[in-house]
């Protein structure tokens, strides 16, 4: 509802607005002319000044270009006489909102507050969209309490002033294009625009024109000229996404772009220089892709200045549980639906669980748990299945029902005592389990209910 200030020397008109737009839920002041008015404006805010154009002491059009001045958030809307609709428009000019005629009609005005009403609850939408962003790109979208990621926030503090080239390595989804922003977001070029472009993704004579830009006529298509991504992030930052996949040939020509600091569009002579900073990113081992040849070396030490390497998350564990909070705060809002809670042992089996995927992997699970929880809760059965069976060593689905015991009953047990029998058949057990986990023995002695130690116990016949 609104804060409404009725403006107008006439008591009826006055008093009929009063009435109709109070017993619609507004707040209703009342003004006699326009100085009154600003007596009014001066001691509280109103979103919304119906004001009539004649007036004594200060007129309709003077207290409007007043009110676009000191209060311009106020919005005004002009009640003018039948006949005096020039004077309404060049209010209008002057920045009202909306005018009306008298004699008007109680529904007139209403239609008018509707309008108001659904552009602001629209505009509150855009801030809380605009601010998503902010924290999206901002620093503080990165969550994480491990040292591993603390290392990363400090990383970007300190190169925060500067605008050298940064290399950022690390697993896949582990948060690479976020850090980058985050450079971007923290450094002097942050009033510039931040591009990315993934160098892995596009062929490579588009890629080419992309960053390089061309002129017109240099190819066939060439319509116009182009302007490249280099020349496109002036004063800003160009992220350099999958720079591993990036072809030999381009290798060469980023490497002397980054040397001298200018572009050259393709089928131009001329050269450009360009001030954007470059920030790459690999989740490829450079070390090994230089040592068999796919990447320059010289190109590697130009990108590097500063290496920033993002931990994967298994190795910032501490950091799962308010990931996990994270995102299923993020993701219920994201629906409109109140924020479920985790159950401890929902929590406990996102703890366990191998990342392979890092946190985009973690934020996928997330969100389909939020989509699949009952009763606004997330509990194991909202989980997939593979990462129910680490959490809990009783569940009937571990106890591997592929193993049919005849499949691994250890060949020849004749003559052994029946702990011997039983010792041989818990190491074929065990075995037979690690092979089904693709050899990862933290996930077998998860499966079996044991310790890693014990698993190696049995194994080695020791237990
Ligand atoms: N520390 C973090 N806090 C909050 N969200 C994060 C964090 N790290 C990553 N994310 C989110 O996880 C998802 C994956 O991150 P991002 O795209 O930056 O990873 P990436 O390393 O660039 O992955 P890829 O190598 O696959 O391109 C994104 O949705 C990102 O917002
Ligand atoms: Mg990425």
């Amino acid at each position: 509802m609104l804060r409404i200030l009725v403006v107008d020397d006439e008591e009826i008109i006055r008093n009929i607005l009063l009435d109709m737009l109070s017993q619609d839920g507004h707040t209703v002041h009342t003004a006699v002319d326009g100085k009154d008015a600003l007596e009014q404006l001066e001691g509280s805010s109103y979103d919304l000044v119906l004001s009539d154009l004649t007036m004594p002491r200060l007129d309709g059009a003077a207290l409007l270009r007043i009110i676009r001045e000191r209060w311009p958030e106020t919005l005004v809307i002009i009640i003018t006489a039948y006949g005096s609709v020039d004077s309404a428009v060049s209010a209008m000019r002057e920045g009202a909102y909306d005018y009306i005629t008298k004699p008007f009609l109680i529904e007139e005005i209403r239609l008018r507050i509707r309008n108001i009403l659904a552009m602001r609850s629209l505009s509150r939408e855009n801030t809380a969209l605009r601010n998503q962003l902010q924290e999206k790109y901002d620093f503080s979208a990165i969550i994480g309490k491990s040292e591993g990621i603390l290392g990363v926030l400090e990383m970007i503090r300190r190169i925060s002033i500067a605008r050298s080239n940064v290399l950022i390595l690390g697993e896949s989804g582990t948060g690479k294009e976020l850090v980058a922003r985050a450079i971007h977001a923290n450094s002097p070029c942050r009033s510039g625009p931040f591009l990315a472009i993934n160098c892995g993704a596009i062929p490579e004579n588009l890629l080419e024109s992309e960053l390089f830009g061309y002129k017109k006529g240099s190819f066939t298509g060439a319509y116009k000229d182009k302007v490249g991504l280099f020349a496109s992030a002036d004063e800003g930052s160009l992220f350099l996404d999958e720079i591993g996949e990036m072809p030999p040939g381009l290798q060469t020509k980023l490497l002397r772009a980054l040397e001298e600091r200018v572009v050259q569009p393709i089928g131009s002579t001329e050269t450009l220089p360009f001030t954007a900073r470059i920030i790459a990113a690999t989740n490829k081992d450079l070390a090994r892709e230089i040592g068999t040849g796919s990447f320059r070396e010289d190109l590697y030490y130009r990108l590097n200045v500063v290496e920033i390497r993002v931990p994967p998350l298994r190795e910032r564990q501490d950091d799962i549980p308010l990931l996990a909070r994270y995102f299923v705060k993020k993701k219920s809002e994201a629906i409109a639906m109140p924020e479920p809670e985790v159950e401890p042992e929902a929590m406990r089996a996102l703890e366990q669980h191998t990342w392979k995927g890092n946190i985009r992997e973690l934020e996928n699970i997330i969100e389909r748990a939020v989509i699949l929880c009952e009763g606004n809760r997330i509990g194991l059965s909202s989980l997939p299945s593979h990462l129910r069976q680490i959490a809990v060593p009783d569940e009937p689905e571990r106890r591997l029902p592929a193993l049919a015991l005849n499949e691994i009953a250890p060949a020849d047990t004749a003559g052994q005592s029946l702990k011997q029998a039983v010792a041989a058949f818990e190491r074929r057990y065990v075995e037979e389990t690690i092979r089904q986990c693709a050899d990862d023995k933290k996930e077998a002695a998860a499966r079996l209910g044991i310790s890693v130690a014990s698993l190696y116990r049995k194994l080695s016949g020791e237990d």
